[in-house]
This record gives C-alpha cells, sequence and structure tokens, in this order.
C-alpha cells in the first residue's frame, strides 16, 4: 500500500515529505520519489529501492523548495521500476496516487487517441493527464481542474498533486484509500497516516470519501469532487509515535485483520460485472481459451496459502467443473510428478517468493504445462516466473502469521473459478450472478463479525492454558479448519490439529475428553447436518465446544458451550467469513500468553530457502 506526504509551508519541504515517508515504510514499497516546487518549476526525483536511495539521490541533487510531495509504492499496476515510481507528472502537474483505478484501461484508451503519450504503466498517470487535460481546457486554479478530472475516474484513490503554476498550493483528494491532513503553524501537511505528520502536528482533519482539499501554508479549503463546500473539524491526536505506526493497534496482526473488509473489497474492485454475472478477463492471469480447454487445475502451495487453495480446488469443481489437484509444493518438487501441456497449474503464494512454490511451479513448466501465478507482490519471482498473474491486492502485510493475504486469495480464487465456469459453460448466469453478489456483499459481513471481537476475546481467554485445540470443518470449512490450526499453534505455541470432522472417527475420536476445546466451524451450509452430529458426538465424550455457527441457530446453541455467530450467507462466500473468528481466536490467545505476536519464534514471513 503507497504512501503519501504532502507539504506546504515555509520550510525546507524535501527532508519533512522524506522523513514522512520514512514514517510510512511499514506499509511496505519498492521505490519512492518527490516533486519540490522550487519557486520556478517542478523538480522530480524518483528511484527504485528504499528511502535510502531516494536519500542518496538527493543528495546528490539537493531540491530546494517549500512545496512538494512524495510518496512510497507498493507495485500493484505495472512493475516496480523507476518510470512506474510516482510522482508522475502531464504538462505543469505532478500527482502521487495510492489506491486502484478501476476504469484506467479505457480512460488511457481514450487519452491515447487524443494524442497523449504515457511514460509508464501505472493507473496513476492517467490522473495526470486529465488533470493536464483540465488545465489546457482553461479550467483553473487547480483545485477547480482536479475536482474536473477526478469525475472521470472510478475506482479507489488518494491523491495529491502540485503545480508549475501555482507555488503555494497542493491540492489533495481521497476516494476509499485514507488520506490525512496535518495543521500546522504556517504551514500545511497532507498524508497516508498519522505518523507521517505527527512530529509536526497534532490538530488533524481525516477527510471524507469524495472530499477534495486545497492546502496553503495559512489554511485548507475543502470541497466535495462536485463542488459542494464541506466542512470537515480537526481532531486532536494524542497516540505515541509507535501506536501510531499500528493505527492504534498493539500489533500489526490485529491490524491487518481489521483491514480485511478493505483488501478483499480492493481485490474485487473493477473485476466483476455484476449484470452479466461474470468476471472481466483482463486481470485473471488465463486467456479465455485457456480457460475453456485446461483439462486439469494442479494447485501447488505451502501453508496458508496451500489452505486457500483447497477452498480454491472445491470452488473449481463446482463452479467450473474441471478436475482438481492439491498439493503442497515440497511434496511436488521432489516427487516425479506428471504434468500435462493441457493442465492449468495454480501456484498461490502470498509473497511470490517462496522456494518449494517456485521449485514446483519450475516443474510444471517443464512438463508443458500453463501456470498461473496467485500472489500479493508484485513481479516477485512466481509471478515472474508463470505464464500469468492474478494479484491479491491485500497490500503489505507485516505480521508473519498471514490473515489478509489468505482471505484475498480466497477473493481471487473463487473470481477465478466463476471466471473459469462462465467461458467453459458449467456455470450458468443466474448462479454466477447470485455468487458474485454475495461475494461483493462479504467485506461488509466481516465488518459485521470482526465489530465482534471482545466477544471472541472473551472466549479466547479460556483457551489460554489448552496444551492441544482440535479444529473441525467440513467441505468448504475443511480449509478454514486447518488454517485455524496453523494460526493458532503459529503464534500461540498451542499444539493445534485441523481434521476434516468426516475423519474424526477414524482417529482424533480418541483424544477427545473434557480437557480438549473443539473449535467446529459449522455454519448452516450444505454440510450442516453432519457436523451437528460431529459436534453431538464431541459433547458426548465431554469435549468442550465452540461453534462458529449462522446467527440464529438455535440448535448449536444449546449443543455447543460457545457460538461464535456469522451471518446467514451463500455457502460459496462462508470461508471469508468463518475464518476470522478462528484468527481472532489465535492473536488473543497468543497476546494474552504474551508471545510476540508479529514475529513468533522461529518463523520468517517470507521462506525463500528449504
Ligand atoms: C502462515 C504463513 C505461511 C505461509 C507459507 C507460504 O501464517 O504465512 O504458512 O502461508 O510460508 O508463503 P507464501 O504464501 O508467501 O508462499
Amino acid at each position: 500500500m503507497c504512501g503519501i506526504v504532502g507539504y506546504v509551508g515555509s520550510r525546507n519541504a524535501a527532508p519533512i515529505i522524506v522523513e514522512g515517508l520514512r514514517k510510512l515504510e511499514y506499509r511496505g514499497y519498492d521505490s519512492a520519489g518527490v516533486a519540490i516546487h522550487d519557486g520556478k518549476g517542478i523538480e522530480i526525483v524518483r528511484t527504485l529501492g528504499k528511502l535510502a536511495r531516494l536519500s542518496d539521490a538527493l543528495e546528490k541533487r539537493p531540491l530546494t523548495g517549500s512545496t512538494g510531495i512524495g510518496h512510497t509504492r507498493w507495485a500493484t499496476h505495472g512493475r516496480p521500476s523507476e518510470a512506474n515510481a510516482h510522482p508522475h507528472a502531464a504538462g505543469p502537474v505532478a500527482v502521487v496516487h495510492n489506491g486502484i483505478i478501476e476504469n484506467h484501461v479505457a480512460v488511457r484508451q481514450e487519452l491515447e487517441a487524443q494524442g497523449v503519450k504515457f511514460l509508464s504503466d501505472t493507473d496513476t498517470e492517467i490522473v495526470a493527464h486529465l488533470i493536464h487535460r483540465e488545465i489546457e481546457r482553461g479550467v483553473k486554479p487547480l483545485f477547480k481542474a482536479v475536482q474536473g478530472a477526478l469525475k472521470h475516474v472510478v475506482g479507489a484513490y488518494a491523491i495529491a498533486v502540485t503545480s508549475r503554476e501555482e507555488p503555494d498550493v497542493i491540492v489533495a483528494a481521497r476516494n476509499g484509500s485514507p488520506l490525512v491532513v496535518g495543521l500546522g503553524e504556517g504551514e500545511m501537511l497532507c498524508g497516508s497516516d498519522i505518523p507521517a505528520l505527527l512530529s509536526h502536528t497534532r490538530q488533524m482533519v481525516f477527510l471524507e470519501d469524495g472530499d477534495v482539499v486545497e492546502l496553503r501554508a495559512s489554511g485548507i479549503k475543502v470541497e466535495t469532487v462536485s463542488g459542494e463546500a464541506a466542512t470537515r473539524k480537526a481532531k486532536q491526536i494524542d497516540w505515541s509515535p509507535v501506536q501510531a505506526e499500528r493505527g492504534g493497534y498493539k500489533h500489526f496482526m490485529r491490524k491487518e485483520i481489521h483491514e480485511q473488509p478493505d483488501v478483499v473489497e480492493a481485490t474485487l474492485r473493477g473485476r466483476i460485472d455484476l449484470a452479466e454475472g461474470d468476471v472481466y478477463g483482463a486481470e485473471m492471469g488465463v486467456s479465455a481459451e485457456v480457460a475453456r480447454e485446461v483439462r486439469r487445475v494442479y494447485f501447488i502451495a505451502c501453508g496458508t496459502s496451500h489452505h486457500a487453495a483447497i477452498a480454491g480446488r472445491y470452488w473449481m469443481e463446482q463452479l467450473a467443473k474441471v478436475p482438481c489437484v492439491v498439493e503442497l509444493a515440497s511434496e511436488v518438487r521432489y516427487r516425479e510428478p506428471l504434468f500435462y501441456p493441457d493442465d492449468l497449474v495454480v501456484a498461490v503464494s502470498q509473497s511470490g517468493e517462496t522456494a518449494d512454490t517456485l521449485a514446483a511451479l519450475k516443474a510444471a513448466k517443464a512438463g508443458g504445462a500453463k501456470v498461473l501465478a496467485v500472489a500479493n507482490v508484485l513481479d516477485s519471482a512466481i509471478p515472474r516466473a508463470a505464464d500469468g498473474a492474478l494479484y491479491t491486492h491485500a497490500g503489505p502485510e507485516i505480521g508473519v502469521a498471514s490473515t489478509k493475504c489468505f482471505t484475498t486469495q480466497l477473493a481471487a480464487l473463487l473470481l477465478l473459478a466463476v471466471y473459469m465456469g462462465r467461458r467453459r459453460g458449467t456455470l450458468p448466469q443466474d448462479r454466477s450472478q447470485k455468487v458474485l453478489q454475495s461475494l461483493v456483499e462479504v467485506p461488509n459481513h466481516m465488518r459485521e463479525v470482526l465489530g465482534d471481537a471482545d466477544y471472541v476475546h472473551a472466549i479466547a481467554k479460556r483457551l489460554t492454558h489448552a496444551k492441544d485445540v482440535l479444529f473441525l470443518g467440513r467441505g468448504l470449512g475443511y480449509p478454514i479448519a486447518l488454517e485455524g490450526a496453523l494460526k493458532l499453534k503459529e503464534i500461540s505455541y498451542a499444539h493445534a490439529e485441523g481434521y476434516a470432522a468426516g475423519e474424526m472417527k477414524h482417529g482424533p475420536i480418541a483424544l477427545i475428553d473434557e480437557q480438549l476445546p473443539v473449535i467446529a466451524v459449522c455454519p448452516r451450509d450444505a454440510q450442516y447436518d453432519k457436523m451437528l452430529s460431529n459436534v453431538q458426538e464431541v459433547r458426548a465424550r465431554e469435549g468442550q465446544v465452540i461453534a462458529i455457527a449462522t446467527k440464529g441457530d438455535e440448535e448449536m446453541l444449546e449443543i455447543a458451550q460457545h457460538v461464535v455467530w456469522i451471518p446467514k450467507m451463500a455457502d460459496e462466500v462462508l470461508p471469508l467469513i468463518t475464518v476470522l473468528p478462528l484468527q481472532l481466536i489465535s492473536y488473543f490467545v497468543a497476546n494474552l500468553k504474551g508471545n510476540d505476536v508479529d514475529q513468533p519464534r522461529n518463523l520468517a514471513k517470507t521462506v525463500t530457502v528449504e
């Protein structure tokens, strides 16, 4: 997730902006840049890599001026490179942007037809050209030109803009991506997050979606994109700087759990055509021909990504009616796996760098299979080695235990299954419309479930001393049981097992006694009755049941000791919701035990070795 900082005042802007960007480093980035107005014109410096490289470049080529904007880029459209780094310039303006412009392909084509030459692969550059077009049409001042340009933009954005023609002004806007304005003494700032501004002022204005703001050293003016005046009251921030970086949360993991509604929304944005009940092919990484003709889908992944792949298999079989295999990448690479040219191998990896997944992918390619990467990090090794990539838009995940990357992988894999089902003619339009409609509703349901975190905390307290915990699920609840167990063991260090509930009688039932907490994923779905029987079997042996169940399920309320409610939803999207209480349980247990939640012992975020 990109970081934005803007400054207008009387001090030298560049060091203030770079220091602000440093406070946003936790958001993750691959390149950085600044645009400074020196009173005559705008100078831009951009570098690939860490901020130290930007600082070195600014030492060699110092920029002086008291108005400027800066950016750290987390690549979403266009690989990490200096040319794709922000700011992007067009005519007199320079722009930085955080978010995703949904209609960038259409606008780019329109602008190219009008003679505009693009210098980058980013969606952002269209914003710079749209503002320039407004200025060329005589729209003044910059504030009005930005409002005019944004009327053509669909998507999520926070932007900051500076213009050669208005040295004392920055214009910024937000719609769906965060942007805060800091009110200083004779200076104004804007930034993606509070920490970037906190050393200059504690008076902050939180913009609302659709706001456009003009910043001058003397004050700010806010209007909506359509020109209505807006009053936004300043708030006094009393966070400590460290707290501020985590958005007020104690740990990145908790922050990332609560980011899930937004990042799932970002992963769906611009990819769904509800009216047609279809998924746009442009970003799926698989051509319509391949989608139609493959005879087998072969998922490869490790850890949490492997659990997402298991759900992917269920969807692919149900909706696209194509035979599927799911394999641990570490096993595939040392077997003698059989791949065929009409296989579609889907390598799922949030980091895009996992050594085992990369090696298995190479084996698949050697066997002639088509390979699709589902990854979160643009241009990382796995998407580079694949034939195509489907990106999740979770932004950087800092907590080692994966949470938001998992749910965005689920969202992406469900989109892929719908896309394939429609191309293969196996998924009727009315069913795909229902599935996609339910998927679009997921972020709001997630907000509702995460709103009950205090209740989950109370349950987690009872698990703090548990040595073993059994997680059970069926169907799409099975990968969630596996994921719940993995989360708990990796950060709370308790032993946990995830099991397909149908397997209980084949072994784990022997473990059950009054000491063993059993977490049962049992929403009202097609497998409900079977899950209910499993829960009864656990209770008959004095096991302690915590159920994840659908609101209004009186039967479950009677049997289980504790019930965490989830809203009633379509079966297909349930895993995106049922996993949330399990993430929260593992977080709370680990925190109550005083563990290092964000960096659990012995674990690394990116496993680039075997
Ligand atoms: C667990 C976790 C790991 C990763 C696994 C694969 O919370 O994050 O199990 O899922 O190491 O990593 P990626 O997805 O980067 O290939």
